[in-house]
């Protein structure tokens, strides 16, 4: 079964609106197979945004994840990959569409482009990496 890695990052846990995310994944009718509130490791930050490394963004995105607590969850369900990805919106919530949940919760806050409250893996691949990476204790 296809499984994917949901986060709600500090901003999203911070405002109370962890319950919101998990509300709208098990809406659509995914399945919770793991969550936890974790401190984030930056070890796991660097393998997680390791494509980004060496981007302006990357050093405040990193302190920003290491900024409050991260709820970490894995979703399983048919098509959850690119189906959350759908629900969360564009990476821009000033231009994630109405009904997402970036663009219903998210917001500008001025220079922070990366509090957008939630991360989901891109592909299969991105996705077994991801979990691996935050829920060693699942392989
Ligand atoms: P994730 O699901 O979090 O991976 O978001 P994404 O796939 O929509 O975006 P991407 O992987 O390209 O970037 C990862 C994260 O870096 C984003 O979610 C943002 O938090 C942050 N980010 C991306 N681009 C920018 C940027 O141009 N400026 C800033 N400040 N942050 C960015
Ligand atoms: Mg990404």
């Amino acid at each position: 079964i296809e499984r994917t890695l949901i986060l709600v990052k500090p901003d999203g846990v911070r405002r109370g609106l962890s319950g919101e995310v998990l509300r709208r994944v098990e809406a659509k009718g995914y399945v919770l197979a793991a969550v936890k509130l974790v401190d984030a490791d930056p070890a796991v930050l660097a393998q997680h945004y390791a494509e980004h490394e060496g981007k302006p963004f990357y050093q405040p995105l990193v302190e920003f994840m290491l900024s409050g607590k991260v709820l970490a969850v894995v979703a399983e369900g048919q098509g959850v990959i690119p189906g959350f990805r759908s629900l969360a919106g564009a990476t821009d919530p000033t231009a994630a569409a109405p009904g997402t949940i970036r663009g219903d919760l998210g917001r500008d806050w001025g220079l922070k482009v990366q509090q957008n409250l939630v991360h989901g893996s891109d592909s299969a691949e991105s996705a077994t990496r991801e979990i691996g990476l935050w829920f060693p204790e699942l392989g």
